[in-house]
């Protein structure tokens, strides 16, 4: 193992200008002089103590040592290696990463005419342009999706679909689920895919998730009115549901659940008829806080189903410690179970383990009778999947819950 700490005697210079760099220092103790040759001799830019750095730039953008490091004492110094700063950058937001790129350039360009007395081309080594220039044009990119992102929830550019879930006993409509789409002016219909994992980092993720609560309960109020109408399912438990997918960054939103639960109660909504589709990525990230909202939530009385169970960690350690009273088992597992006895099982396991726990089970992606029956048989409660039809626009929704109803 390398040591995290280390001695340097003064005098000798612990890197030279020019050279290749794979680590930056944190001075504890002594002093370090930062030089530069200019015209032969060096040019002193700075003294650096106890609680200074040395050596980040080189770390920072992999290009060549821009001074030279001399200790003026013994020096001790904490170590920072370039797999720890590489690791943090690669994880770091791409405008993040950007920004510090071209502050360095810039910082280096501006020492490079101070310093130098004929500054023609860089002696560190050329910038990346092509890597610089690709970055700038994915940000670029990145910034444009979220100022149409913004600018389509101004200009009302979204929609919803619902998609049909059955109860498997009647194969009757008991719910929905609510899917947003994008109507965008030169690319067309967008699906939820192309900019939702984009926009759940962004903070357009608020406005378009309250506008998404807001359309839903508004619909289903108005799908179990159609029902009502229709002279069907009159007892409260028979009202069509509402599930909506929230992403990590909408929950932890403050005042998250006080607004939705001012939404349904304008919307007459029954909360305990609206499911709130969480992944595992908002149980994984902040397990505490986010435990207090769940708890916050099921005192509203809205319902918490873990969606596309069974593909990511599935930890059962998650069924017993947050409020969850619906699994949806992934459609890739349900696709494949009548001819694949791994996913079979899975399924299996998934519909008993809900059934030892008391919780409902919805599977995802049915596509054929034959599933519908093998799931009728083990038990499941609920389906979801083009067996049952598409994502449908609000008045084929309506249409769907009024015949139910007939
Ligand atoms: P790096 O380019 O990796 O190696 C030389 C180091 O000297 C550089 O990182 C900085 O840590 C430091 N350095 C360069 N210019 C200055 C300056 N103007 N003031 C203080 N420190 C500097
Ligand atoms: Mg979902």
């Amino acid at each position: 193992m390398n040591r995290l700490r280390k001695r340097f005697p003064a005098g000798a210079p612990i890197f030279r200008e020019g050279e290749p760099g794979e680590r930056a220092f944190l001075i504890e103790a002594g002093r370090v002089e930062i030089t530069v040759c200019r015209g032969g001799e060096p040019l002193r830019l700075a003294t650096l103590g106890p609680g200074e750095i040395f050596g980040e730039m080189a770390l920072i953008d992999n290009r060549l040592r821009s001074a030279t490091a001399t200790p003026l004492d013994e020096i001790e110094a904490l170590v920072i290696d370039r797999r720890t700063v590489q690791e943090l950058l690669d994880g770091a937001d791409p405008l993040l990463r950007l920004l510090l790129r071209v502050l360095l350039d810039r910082f280096r360009d501006t020492q490079r005419r101070l310093t130098k007395e004929s500054a023609t081309g860089s002696p560190y080594g050329e910038s990346e342009d092509e890597t610089l220039t690709s970055a700038t044009r994915a940000t670029a990119e990145r910034l444009k999706l979220a100022d149409d992102l913004s600018e389509a929830v101004d200009k009302d550019r979204f929609f919803l679909v619902y998609h049909p879930i059955v109860d498997l006993t009647t194969e009757a409509p008991a719910g929905v689920e609510a899917l947003i789409r994008w109507d965008h002016p030169e690319r067309g219909l967008i699906g939820p895919g192309a900019f939702m994992p984009f926009a759940e980092d962004s903070p357009a993720i608020e406005p378009i998730g309250a506008w998404v609560i807001e359309q839903a309960s508004a619909a289903v109020s108005d799908f179990q009115n159609a029902l009502n109408e229709a002279g069907g399912a009159s007892d409260h438990a028979g009202r069509p549901f509402v599930s909506l997918n929230v992403a990590p960054r909408q929950l932890h939103a403050p005042g998250f659940a006080d607004r939705l639960a001012r939404i349904l109660a304008a919307s007459e909504v029954p909360p305990n008829h609206v499911k709130l589709e969480i992944t595992e990525r908002l149980l994984m990230s902040e397990p505490d806080q986010a435990a207090a909202i769940l708890e916050r939530l099921k005192e509203i009385g809205v319902r918490i189903a873990l969606d596309d169970f069974g593909t990511g960690y599935s930890s059962l350690n998650y069924l017993h410690r947050f409020p969850i009273d619906t699994l949806k088992i992934d459609g890739s597992f349900v696709l494949r179970m009548l001819e694949d006895a791994t996913s079979h099982s899975i399924v299996r396991a998934v519909v008993g383990l809900s059934d030892a726990l008391g919780l409902e089970v919805i599977a995802e992606g049915v596509e054929t009778d034959e599933q519908a029956h093998e799931l009728r048989q083990l038990g499941c409660h609920y389906a979801q999947g083009f067996n049952y039809g598409r994502p449908m626009v609000f008045h084929e929704a309506e249409a769907m819950f009024r015949q139910r109803g007939s």
